[in-house]
């Protein structure tokens, strides 16, 4: 049961403090300016959008100017005649002098209590699940399969495989653009590019200038390095391929090479240092072959990881990359033996796979975490396609995978 319990002017309104017991041996301290800032009422906070209505750096509406002197002042004020506390209903109420009152429920409080922390971050997305070259056989065989007539009902399954895995298909798919376009559609919001404004079609007939509009292979990589940011999730359809072969697609979970690099790493000290370039050392990549525009990128590694290690994004495209060093973290020598070493993981048949796309099957994969190949092939081939915004798929992701209370309380 909620009650207060000391409450602490300090000698400024930043370090005034309230402390609540929420149980035996369950205390927690409060800074009344986070109070104030996150009042939950609807004077506050809007009840439709969700947003900060108060703004505590500019309570000095009376005031002329927004000095930091002058915010301070107004803030004073609200906290000059004392705050009254009092629990009503389980849940604390703050008059604040002059000012409005605010009401917090003991549920909000200890989801939201810092000093101690005393809620876990909620897992608001699915577990990853990273695969190599046996694990993807499996997967694919036992696997919940999608056809497009059932997507509307079954879209939720789809979007949680494609962060699970970071890879699903589509089955049983118009042969056009209009049905690729459709799937890209309830996937995530299709991201227009230089190369097309939606969903791109294309052939090796170099209507632009990459490797990709040619009959070439392209080794494993991920797309668009070359910008600040990279398509989230890609899509691919084959329309056609006729009178030749080849042009198989190759597939590669950097989830699953990250965890070998880390295993690695614990046991060799060359290894560690290869994570350490992989996942700090900046790579330059480069899109010019556009009469009139030239794409640059140089401040990211290959691997960009969080403080903990999990796998934030990957880029690597060894055709893009540009020839500068944006800084030298290791030696030059070092760097290539990182870059030898990951492309000798990435292109290992114990962890990559190969399959033909055929028409009517559309792939979608996690650009961030997925690197694809293609072989070099004959004939004539032509393949739509679409890059998906990461921000939309993951946002529609959470809305399936959460109830709405647990989104919010979140925040
Ligand atoms: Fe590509």
């Amino acid at each position: 049961m909620l009650t207060i319990g000391k409450v602490n002017d300090a000698n400024s309104v930043f370090d005034a403090t309230i402390e609540l017991n929420f149980g035996p041996g369950l205390t927690s301290t409060f800074h009344l300016i986070y109070l104030l800032d996150n009042c939950t009422s609807p004077q506050s906070l809007h009840p439709e959008t969700k947003q900060r209505l108060i703004d505590v750096f500019s309570t000095a509406q009376e005031q002329s100017g927004s000095s930091f002197e002058e915010a301070d002042k107004a803030i004073q004020r609200i906290f000059k005649g004392g705050v009254d506390f009092e629990v009503i209903d389980g849940a604390l109420l703050c008059h604040w002098s002059r000012s409005h009152s605010s009401k917090f429920s003991q549920k909000w409080l200890q989801t939201h209590s810092y000093s101690p922390k005393l809620y876990e971050k909620p897992q608001l997305l699915p577990a990853i699940c990273p695969w190599d070259a046996a694990q993807f056989l499996d997967l694919t065989r036992q696997h919940r399969s999608y056809k497009f007539n059932d997507l509307p009902d079954k879209l939720p399954g789809l979007l949680e495989d494609i962060f699970t895995y970071g890879f699903q298909f589509i089955e049983d798919v118009p042969v056009s653009l209009e049905a690729t376009k459709k799937v890209s559609e309830m996937i995530s919001i299709i991201r227009p590019t230089h190369y097309d404004l939606g969903v791109w079609d294309f052939s090796s007939d170099l209507a632009k200038k990459d490797t990709a509009y040619t009959t070439l292979r392209i080794d494993m990589h991920t797309d668009g390095n070359y910008w600040q940011e990279t398509p989230g999730l890609q899509l691919f359809h084959l329309l056609e391929h006729s009178g030749g072969n080849g042009g198989e697609t190759r597939i590669v979970d950097v989830e699953h090479i990250l965890k070998v690099l880390k295993d690695l790493a614990v046991e060799d000290e060359s290894w560690q240092r290869t994570y350490h370039v992989l996942t700090t050392q900046p790579i330059a990549f480069h899109q010019a072959g556009e009469e009139g525009i030239c794409f640059t990128q140089d401040f990211f590694p290959i691997l960009s990881v969080t403080g903990g290690g999990q796998l934030l994004k990957c880029r690597w495209n060894n055709s893009d990359r540009s020839p500068q060093f944006p800084v030298l973290k290791f030696s030059v020598g070092h760097i290539y033996e990182a870059l030898f070493r990951f492309n000798a993981l990435i292109n290992d048949p114990k962890n990559y796979v190969q399959f033909q796309l055929t028409p009517g099957k559309i792939l979608v994969f996690d650009n961030w975490r997925v690197l694809h190949a293609r072989n070099a092939f004959t004939g004539y081939r032509r393949l739509c396609g679409s890059y998906l915004t990461r921000d939309d798929f993951i946002a529609r992701l959470k809305g399936f995978y959460n109830d709405r209370d647990s989104l919010l309380n979140a925040l």
